[in-house]
């Protein structure tokens, strides 16, 4: 990628022996160095494993293809491979289903229906609302009615296009628009009030009235959905899933088999890949593939194809917006009344919470006095969206931001100027709309760094003029940045378990709840464990999640993963730790509290022994190599009710310069240089981190621009494969692309000072979208821009005609543009209170 010769961290891990060695046995190979076998020799006691650049535990062995993935685990004998039968009706009466000419197709054994389901029909998630298979209604295109059996993948996926199945279909809510107005919800609205909007409103300097829709994502993780289930003695099931929650897998699994959980155990080693995809919704593969197990007594391997999990599973939730805001001569905001619909789907899934999220976000870093926020959760006889990197924390973000550009554009002020002026305060205008306060607030010092290191004062005059010479391509340019609340919103599962092991010959594994998705969870781990043992990194090595390790483990989601986990890893590690300290401070005759681990020893006043000699010994002397860890964030609560408290430990900071040029005939778009400046803490891999960084920006790119999800009116999602459906290319990365960090480590105590990664930089990606709209605000001055979401060529060209439209003809109803764009099909109530402009 051209990208990385303008990143500032080094990648120079690879020099370390430890690395090497570590890359050797990723690969299977012997080490080149025969030195560096006994990778347990004493190392130089500078070499701590955290806060550098080692390469990803996996990364060797995943570009040699020696890295196993569910398909590639060896097929047990007898193994029968299944395929779902899916509905091509949106919403209707399931009156039978006729298996017989799939039977008759070569290698197929059987089909599975909701009848052979051993335990509750209903799938065993906290909602409790969707059903294992479709039973006597159907509520989407792709909803999975059975799974035929053959011995063949290929053999089962044909037979299942044989099954009929005879439905009679009833009038669908395919928009989220129809699915507000006829009040169809998954569950019900949530409002979120601080102060008086209303009154706020009505005597502001300036209101605007607007309606927004962002489209959703599909995760197009690289691996599909995924699971093999292999039974064993005595009614016990072993299932490899491809999940970022074994312990729900687990759940899903006894729940449909009517069994208890300890009979069920689920492992993961990796992941090719879930962003949230992977938190629910890999339970239906193995739940599907437990029941056809359970009936023919086999081992039953489900694997979906590409275009089958487009059409099967859910996606980035999709929401319109509508707010009224209102805003004094600085352009800073004295009132809000936001409405979200969400996109549900067919089912509640993690909808909740997802919303909430949104919720949560609907200020990104901005203080809102006087607010009001409801929150629709719509049903639509669509797939049940999910969990999708920033968990709706995107979706509430992105309409505060595209106010933000519009107050500015009202205005005539710089966005960037509108933005500051809005921030949360130090010490006063401090506390969100669901009453937390803001105590690690960067983002003043943070956005003065990055306006400085990006020129954007300078670049966008410079861009201004540009455009004023340039007839067809237009350059836009834009700074957001990003606070993002790190916790599980749901309190209980931000806590986690680990288990250390010292083998007798001083090697280490270590284990926990956590999955491994490629965000670089174990290898983080690992340098976690290396160091409060003092022993070198290769000395460790993380083990697969297992269900029978880690109990009742919770999703790696929320970007939590590290904090939690490497925090439990650290604790168990440290017990271990304890034991042979206590044991050395015996043998030397000095107080625990002086023996250090350091470089591969372990070191007292009276002299530094290998730790493997200490290992050893202590063995021999019966004292415990092995322990486990508990952690749970501390400082958390709030009530579910009114979404009030404290629901985040802390933020994580960013901010995005983001440069793009639209070409005003086409509509088409290119980003052209994004200069980043986050906030990781104290960073425990400054190389996964910035690929954490990166890649994170480049999805959410990805979703405002290119990645457009189209359902035709009869409910099918016409996009399912990636020649339709397009997803940013290495071609697509912008040609200067910088990111930095923010030097400070956070502010709470979180392992090694970290602070959490995964999802807060896809959120900086809202700078290409709003760069877009300034883009068209050059090229079409003095009118508000409507541009919907993902900015795809058609929407930019729409974009630039309304405009231009709004120009020659103003609406009759004299609402201006953005009320042109929800004319009479918005599908929300028209609000009571007049509407200003500017
Ligand atoms: N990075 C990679 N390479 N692959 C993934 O699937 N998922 C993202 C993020 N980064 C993902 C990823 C999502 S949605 C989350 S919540 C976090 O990683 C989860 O991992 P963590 O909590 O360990 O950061
Ligand atoms: N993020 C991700 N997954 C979740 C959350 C969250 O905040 N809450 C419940 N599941
Ligand atoms: Mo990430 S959306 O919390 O799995």
């Amino acid at each position: 990628m051209n990208a990385a010769k303008d990143i500032s961290v080094s990648r120079d891990a690879v020099a370390d022996p430890e690395v090497r060695a570590a890359n050797a046995r990723a690969d299977g190979l012997p080490p080149a160095d025969p030195a560096e076998k006994t990778s347990l020799a004493r190392l130089p006691a500078h070499a701590r494993a955290a806060g550098r650049s080692t390469p990803h535990e996996s990364a060797r062995a995943q570009v040699a293809g020696a890295a196993t993935y569910v398909d590639d685990i060896p097929e047990v004998r007898g193994t029968l491979h299944a395929a779902p039968i899916l509905s091509t009706v949106a919403h209707g009466k399931l009156l039978g289903v006729d298996t017989a000419a799939a039977l008759a197709m070569p290698g197929v054994r059987d089909v599975i229906l909701a009848r052979d389901i051993p335990g509750d029909p209903l799938l065993g998630n906290f909602s409790h609302d969707e059903p294992v298979f479709a039973r006597e209604t159907v509520q989407h295109i792709g909803q999975v009615i059975g799974v035929v059996l053959a011995g063949t993948v290929m053999q089962a996926r044909r037979a299942a296009r044989k099954v009929v199945c005879k439905i009679e279909p009833l009038p669908a809510l395919l928009k989220v628009q129809d699915a507000l107005k006829a009040e169809s919800y998954v569950l019900p609205p949530v409002f979120v009030k601080r102060g008086d909007a209303a009154a706020a409103l009505k005597k502001a300097a300036h209101t605007l009235h607007g309606t927004l829709e962002v489209g959703g994502q599909e995760h197009f993780y690289l691996e599909g959905q995924v699971a093999y289930v292999v039974p064993q003695e005595q009614q016990q099931w072993l299932v490899y899933s491809s999940t970022q929650h074994p312990g729900e897998i687990q759940h899903w699994v006894s729940h449909a088999l009517g069994i208890a959980n300890h009979a069920v155990r689920v492992e993961c080693r990796r992941m090719g890949g879930g962003f949230g995809g992977k938190e629910t919704q890999s339970g239906q593969m193995a739940v599907w593939a437990a029941i056809a197990a359970h009936k023919l007594h086999c081992p039953v391997k489900l694997r979906l194809d590409r275009d089958d999990d487009f059409l099967v599973t859910g996606k980035r939730h999709p929401f319109a917006y509508e707010y009224d805001v209102g805003f004094d001569a600085t352009g800073r905001l004295t009132g809000l009344k936001l409405t979200m619909a969400v996109n549900c789907g067919f089912s509640a899934d993690l909808s909740g919470p997802v919303a909430d999220r949104a919720v949560f976000h609907a200020d990104n870093a901005y203080f809102l006095e006087d607010v009001e926020i409801a929150s629709y959760r719509c049903k639509t006889n669509t797939q049940s969206n999910t969990a999708f990197r920033g968990f709706g924390g995107p979706q509430g973000m992105i309409v505060i931001e595209a106010i933000m550009g519009d107050i500015a554009r009202t205005l005539g002020l710089d966005a960037l100027d509108v933005r500051k002026r809005n921030l949360y305060g130090i010490g006063e205008r401090d506390t969100t709309h669901y009453q937390m306060k803001v105590e690690d607030n960067i983002l003043e010092p943070l956005l003065a760094k990055l306006e400085q290191s990006s020129q954007y004062r300078q670049r966008r005059k410079t861009i201004a003029a540009w455009n004023k010479t340039s007839p067809v391509i237009q350059r836009g340019i834009a700074i957001t940045p990003v606070k993002f609340g790190i916790s599980f919103t749901a309190t209980l599962f931000n806590q986690a378990g680990a288990l250390v092991h010292v083998y007798t010959d001083g090697s280490v594994q270590v284990n926990h709840g956590g999955t491994e998705m490629g965000q670089g969870l174990n290898t983080k781990v690992a340098q976690i464990v290396a160091d409060e043992l003092g022993v070198p990194l290769a000395q460790v090595l993380a083990t697969a999640s297992d269900t029978s390790k880690i109990p009742n483990a919770s999703a790696t989601a929320a970007s939590a993963g590290t904090d939690l986990n490497a925090r439990a890893a650290q604790y168990a590690a440290r017990n271990v730790r304890d034991n042979l300290a206590q044991f050395v401070a015996g043998l030397d005759r000095c107080g625990a509290g002086a023996v250090q681990f350091e470089g591969g020893e372990v070191i007292t006043p009276a002299g530094a022994r290998p730790f493997t000699e200490v290992v050893k010994l202590a063995y021999a002397n019966r004292i415990q190599l092995w322990s486990d860890g508990f952690y749970r964030t501390p400082k958390i609560h709030y009530d579910k009710a009114t979404l009030t408290g404290r629901p985040f430990y802390y933020f994580a900071y960013g901010a995005a310069c983001t440069e793009v040029a639209i070409d005003t005939l086409t509509g088409e778009s290119r980003v052209l240089k994004v200069d980043i400046l986050h906030d990781v803490g104290t960073s425990i891999n400054p190389a996964i981190d910035i690929g954490q960084i990166e890649g994170g920006f480049i999805q959410g790119m990805g979703w405002l621009t290119t990645e457009q999800l189209v359902w035709n009116d009869k409910g099918l999602l016409s996009t399912h494969a990636p020649s339709t459906y397009k997803i940013p290319a290495t071609g697509d990365v912008p040609e200067h692309f910088k990111v930095d960090f923010w030097p400070e480590p956070n502010r709470e105590d979180n392992v090694f000072g970290s602070k959490a990664v995964g999802e807060p930089p896809l959120m900086l990606a809202i700078s290409v979208y709003e760069a877009l709209r300034d883009a068209v605000a050059f090229a079409r001055p003095g009118r508000a821009v409507v541009l919907e979401a993902p900015a795809t060529p058609e929407h930019v060209l729409q974009s630039l005609s309304l405009s231009w439209r709004g120009l020659l003809a103003p609406s009759p109803s004299g609402r201006g543009n953005h009320a042109e764009n929800d004319a009479g099909d918005s599908g929300f109530a028209p609000s009571p209170s007049g509407r200003r402009q500017g």
